[in-house]
């Protein structure tokens, strides 16, 4: 089993099987009203401070599912100085009992599946499948971060020494870590973060992104059920300024474990940098320019199933997505024309809905800004084609799905983080020159490959600076503890997501010699 045998992943929803598709589609039936509510939750208690906001569904901008309070200075403060005192007691308690308290809540989301999935769809836009395998995901790194924290942390390490020496290694929390997320993967980095930082003994003040608060606030609500002290997880929504920038000066933050875009990384590693206090750890997961490479002898049909999968997969908001393929001469034509024809199979539309392919984009800035580099690079280079909106989009903040020629990738000045496919074709003698090119960028996350001729495919993977490389197959949805995932360079700082070592940068170690 590629799984291995300490931990299945979790279950996916066979929707071609009715006996297995019919209930869970009634159960989301039943959330198609429901309007949810977020506040900081501290010690367990939402706190309605400031002004209530609306929560208004990207899809359909006059539909509402919510409503939100941000966390003001004052509740901050409460919340930082409870987890605080909550972290001696929390970190000595035994890791079998952490680890019991994470899988339950794995336990938890999958009997409350389909509303964290009408939660995702609605507030983020994500669509059915991308859903389903959110909640997956969020699952899956439960069970996996437990597996790995009692391996971890289980026992100490008994080390050689003298006669009458006893040498011991334990590895345990750091205190309260200040986990800030984004809002593309609202449930499951939210809580990969979250799990990350309890199981190994710290405590954790989560700020979700100011755009999926309901999401947020219902996981946090599961996991104080499934037996994480509400004095260890506190929930703090609220804007990245105030929360955030508030936090991450604060010499009681033991540890910060982001993921979003490089530049907000920078701003939270200069505010760490300018503490007094003691050096703690950054774990940033950031964003990408991420390249694919197709040669002539790879297959057109496979290359633009896995291309349009890369692309344009929740709607292209995904830091894996592909955003620059590189196509060699020889079959840049046909594969052009396969594209084209692959794109105007997509459904854009709503994503509630089976047979959507793309949902919408997060919200106006995102859609207006992606609009806007459309304008621009289709003048600098050339608009190979653009898909059809349908009919359910109306006035929801959608972007058709685009692919546009350019000439080099230096004309991208940014990472956008949309539908937007930018190809670029290349000579096999240049080969070197795009890998230079890739590799010029900073950028390092994911890389994908077309090419029939294995050797030098495995020999692209190896030069190419990135974190995950996929050699013919799509380059997004990296599956927990299968393949590990996280970015080099601007990319992010390591270790990897979903990954054997991931848990190490959340504990400090201490070694104990006694001389008996
Ligand atoms: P963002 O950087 O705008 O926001 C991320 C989080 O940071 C939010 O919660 C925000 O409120 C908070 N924040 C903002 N300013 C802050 C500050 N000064 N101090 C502390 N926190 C602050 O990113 P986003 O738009 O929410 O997410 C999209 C980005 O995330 C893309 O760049 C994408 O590539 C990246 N991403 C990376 C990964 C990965 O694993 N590498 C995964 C998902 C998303
Ligand atoms: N881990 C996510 C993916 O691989 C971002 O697509």
């Amino acid at each position: 089993a590629i799984f291995g045998s300490e931990r299945p992943n979790s279950k996916g929803l066979n929707m071609n099987i009715a006996a297995e598709s019919r209930p869970f589609f009634a159960e989301l039936d039943s959330f198609k009203e429901t309007q949810w509510q977020a506040a900081p939750l501290v010690d367990g208690s939402p706190i309605l401070c400031g002004d209530e906001m609306p929560v208004m569904s990207p899809q359909k901008l006059d539909s509402q599912v919510g409503k939100v309070h941000f966390a003001d200075a004052a509740t901050i403060e409460k919340a930082l100085v409870s987890a605080n005192a909550a972290f001696d007691g929390w970190n000595r308690t035994d890791v079998e009992v952490r680890a019991q308290a994470i899988e339950k809540l794995a336990d938890l989301m999958e009997t409350h599946r389909a509303e964290l999935i009408a939660l995702c769809t609605r507030e983020a836009g994500k669509t059915l499948q991308d859903g389903i395998d959110e909640v997956r995901e969020a699952v899956d790194f439960c069970r996996y971060y437990a597996v790995r924290a009692r391996k971890m942390q289980g026992e100490p390490t008994t080390l050689p020494g003298p006669t009458g020496e006893l040498n011991e290694l334990f590895v345990i929390g750091r205190g309260t870590f200040l986990c800030v997320s984004p809002w593309n993967f609202p449930l499951a980095i939210f809580l990969g973060q979250v799990v990350a930082a309890l199981v190994t003994g710290n405590t954790v003040i989560a700020k979700p992104a100011e755009q999926t608060s309901l999401v947020a606030y219902r996981a946090t609500q599961l996991a104080h059920e499934a037996g994480v002290p509400t004095s260890v997880l506190q929930l703090l929504p609220g804007t990245g300024a105030l929360v955030g920038g508030t936090l991450t000066a604060d010499d009681r933050i033991a540890g910060v474990c982001f993921t979003g875009s490089t530049g907000t990384a920078k701003v939270i590693n200069r505010s760490l940098a300018g503490r007094d206090g003691a050096i703690v750890p950054l774990i940033a997961e950031t964003g990408g320019q991420n390249a694919m490479i197709v040669d002539s002898t790879s297959l057109p049909e496979q290359v633009v199933t896995d291309v349009v999968q890369s692309a344009f997969a929740s709607a292209g908001q995904r830091c894996s997505a592909l955003r620059v393929l590189y196509i060699q001469d020889e079959i840049a034509d046909k594969v052009i024309t396969l594209l084209k024809g692959a794109m105007d199979e997509l459904h854009v539309g709503n994503p509630a809905l089976h047979k959507t392919d793309l949902g919408p984009v997060i919200d106006k800035t995102a859609q207006e800004n992606l609009n806007a580099h459309i304008q621009r690079i289709s003048k600098e280079g050339k608009l190979i084609h653009q898909a059809a909106l349908s009919d359910e989009c109306g006035n929801g903040n959608f972007v058709q799905p685009t692919a546009i020629e350019i000439q080099h990738i230096d004309q991208l000045e940014k990472e956008h983080f949309g539908p937007i496919l930018h190809v670029i074709r290349f000579k096999a003698a240049n080969l070197e020159q795009v890998v230079n090119e890739i590799n010029s960028t900073g950028f390092g996350l994911t890389l994908g490959i077309h090419s029939r001729n294995e050797g030098h495919a495995e020999k692209i993977a190896d030069k190419v600076n990135v974190g995950n490389a996929y050699i013919n197959r799509n380059q997004i949805g990296a599956v927990v503890g299968v393949q590990p995932f996280g970015g080099q360079g601007l990319s992010g700082t390591g270790p990897k997501a979903g990954g054997p070592h991931y848990l190490t940068r959340f504990v400090t170690e201490k070694t104990r010699t006694n001389n008996v």
